[in-house]
């Protein structure tokens, strides 16, 4: 097993040996897993093209890692605990010998319909088991797997199916979540029609039963393809850096990007990670609240977890349903020891009383973890009080869909915590701050933009298909550094707080939403002309979306307007790029180059236009006035 940090004395000296002597370090942690060829050589990395290659020459197979290697130790231990969406329905369990059986009989179906090594599979799924047992098969033959978050519209699951060129989607009948039955086999019928045409097969798992067409000769149900499927696969050889999955993530610019993980090093860090920020111990109950839609789910709900042989849980619920007590409930009923959720979550709970942890036993939590967005002072105590009692430390951890892992992250229990703060970085980690040039600030108390200069065994390698876009998107702001799109603070112990994107990215509710994203979809309103999005405080989703709108004449009725918006940009993205403000104006504040200035619409959106400063360079200093007093009535 990987090396676990049990005192702060401990990690400065192993955080120490990661910088000094980074090979050995990861070489080390490498030989705990079961590796069908060992590695010739551990690392050679360029930042300028990117070339990033982990444990080079590696043979390997992540679930063989994930499953087989604890069926002698932990058969018959817990892997994997479901619990639906509906409390009256029982939890499912799946021992580590059924869960190795259940993605066996799935990889070999995969198999019977044509999934070979390199093929790319589309999931688009609730939180059902079969969407980790689907995964993992994938992960056992050798195929990619391409996760889409199943709140994306039919138009965006079109475009990563696409992208991919995936040759098969697994999907669901529908999906109930809270109240909402959601006809997903509908939406991926619907993304189907748009010309995706590398797809041959669909596979629908019955999960509400509720009623479904099935195209002849394409769709198939889950049980079926399981029919005779034996318990039993070989798992495919993979080289290191074999891709092992995608996972769309959006940026600054155009389209989202397939974000690109390979299997060896993705094993070896997510492994050490998940061991190390949650403290975990054997027979440890943990529970991550992320959706595995998202890098979260991937790394620690399903990898991460298993790789360590613990046993996790999978939530196909929301957090206020059927009521605001859900969490704490499930955490009662399973003993759960390490809880991990975002601030999102904390925040809308908190604003429900204090009654509603009140209600349950909550004494088995060891550890409490945040991820996704920064975690304000109010949440942060909150959480520290009314779940934690005080005695359970938070890790505050901070990470992206591109880092694979957790970078920086409080270690329970061994450091002292400073709320709010991620704190230091994970042994092999080197983050840095640099000025806007991309000076490197050596100063330990700075703010800067937060690059990292070294590699990491769990790094993107590549955005797919596009190499070129991962290069200029990551590697090539500051030369000869990983750019992570974030602003960050270091105190003078060196401890990190991450402040949030300083591109154009929102982060609403802890989902990465492009602005450009958005503004497209808006602009295929036909009485749109224009747009610009911008992020703004949100007391519960920490940003929410501010829309400026420009229409082609006056708008008769603005609540109307406001729907036909959302409806479109719900029908191109999904409900979570919905605006939560717009304001119809006449102009927007432009350069003499004609380049939108977002400053100025982030501080009125604010409600801080007092801080605009100078307005004289703007091709059209006079909108800013009408700017500000529209603010006021936006929709
Ligand atoms: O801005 C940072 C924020 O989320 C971004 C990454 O989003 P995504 O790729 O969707 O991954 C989210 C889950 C790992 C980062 O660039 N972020 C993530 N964690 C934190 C955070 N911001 C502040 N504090 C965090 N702990």
């Amino acid at each position: 097993m990987t090396l676990q940090i049990e005192s702060f004395q401990e990690y400065k000296k192993v955080y120490k040996e990661s910088v000094e002597k980074p090979e050995k370090f990861w070489a080390a942690q490498a030989r705990t897993f079961t590796w069908m060829k060992k590695w010739d050589k551990v690392l050679e990395w360029n930042f300028k093209k990117p070339d990033i290659k982990w444990f080079i020459g590696g043979k390997l197979n992540i679930t063989e890692n994930c499953l087989d290697r604890h069926l002698k130790s932990r058969g018959k231990q817990t892997a994997l605990i479901w619990e639906p969406n509906d409390p009256s329905r029982p939890y499912q369990s799946y021992t580590y010998q059924e869960l190795y059986e259940e993605v066996c009989r799935f990889a070999n179906a995969l198999k019977s319909n044509g999934i070979k090594k390199g093929d790319r599979v589309c999931f688009y799924m609730p939180m059902v088991p079969e969407l980790a047992i689907g995964i993992l098969a994938c992960a056992r033959i050798g195929a990619i797997h391409s996760v889409v978050f199943a709140g994306f519209s039919a138009n965006a699951l079109a475009d990563r199916i696409k992208d991919a060129s995936c040759k098969m989607v697994v999907c669901s009948d529908y999906n109930s979540r809270g109240a909402k039955n959601i006809p997903v086999k509908e939406i991926v019928d619907e993304a189907l029609n748009q010309g995706c045409k590398s797809v041959e097969t669909v596979i629908v798992h019955k999960n509400t039963g509720g009623a479904v067409k099935m195209k002849k000769n394409r769709d198939k149900w889950w049980h079926d393809v399981l029919k005779g499927q034996k318990k039993e696969c070989k798992p495919a050889k993979m080289d290191s850096e074999d891709i092992l999955f995608i996972l769309y993530t959006s940026g600054s610019t155009g389209t989202p990007k397939g974000v690109v993980h390979t299997c060896g090093g993705y094993m070896v860090y997510t492994c050490f990670t998940f061991k190390n920020v949650f403290q975990y111990k054997k027979g440890d109950v943990y529970w991550c609240t992320a959706d595995i839609g998202w890098i979260t789910g991937h790394s620690y709900i399903v990898y991460g977890p298993l790789l360590a042989g613990a046993t996790t849980i999978m939530f196909e619920g929301v957090p206020t349903y059927p009521d605001p007590g859900r969490f704490w409930h499930v955490c009662e009923k399973h003993r759960v020891n390490q809880f991990y959720t975002a601030p999102t979550a904390i925040r809308a709970l908190m604003a429900q009383g204090d009654q509603w942890p009140g209600h349950y036993d909550l004494s088995s939590i060891k550890v409490l973890g945040s991820v996704g967005e920064p975690i304000n002072s109010e949440a942060w105590h909150w959480y520290d009080e009314k779940i934690g009692k005080g005695k359970s430390p938070i890790v505050d951890t901070w990470w992206q869909t591109e880092t694979g892992g957790i970078l920086i992250s409080p270690l329970p229990g061994l450091h002292k915590l400073k709320p709010c703060y991620a704190q230091l970085p994970m042994p092999g980690i080197q983050p840095c701050l640099v000025d806007a040039e991309g000076k490197e600030i050596k100063k330990k108390e700075a703010e800067g933009l937060l690059c990292i200069k070294f590699p990491w065994p769990s790094m993107i390698r590549t955005t797919y298909g596009d190499h070129e876009r991962c290069r200029q998107v990551y590697f090539s702001t500051f030369e000869n550094l990983y750019f992570t799109g974030d602003g960050a603070r270091r105190d003078k112990d060196g401890h990190y707080r991450i402040i949030g994107r300083v591109d154009d990215v929102i982060n609403v509710s802890g989902h990465r939403i492009g602005t450009a994203e958005v503004e497209n979809a808006i602009n295929e309103h036909a009485q749109v002309i224009e747009s610009a999005v911008v992020g703004f405080p949100h007391d519960i989703k920490g940003q929410g979306i501010y829309a400026y709108i420009i229409t082609d004449g006056p708008v008769a009725d603005k609540e109307v307007f406001k729907k036909e918006v959302n409806a479109v940009v719900t029908e191109v993205i999904g409900p979570i790029a919905k605006p939560d403000r717009i304001q119809i104006v006449a102009g927007l504040p432009k350069t003499r180059s004609g380049k939108i200035m977002r400053r100025i619409l982030r501080k009125v959106a604010a409600g801080e236009a007092d801080q605009i400063g100078d307005v004289s360079t703007l091709l059209n200093p006079e909108v800013v006035d009408s700017l500000k007093e529209g603010q006021k009535e936006a929709l």
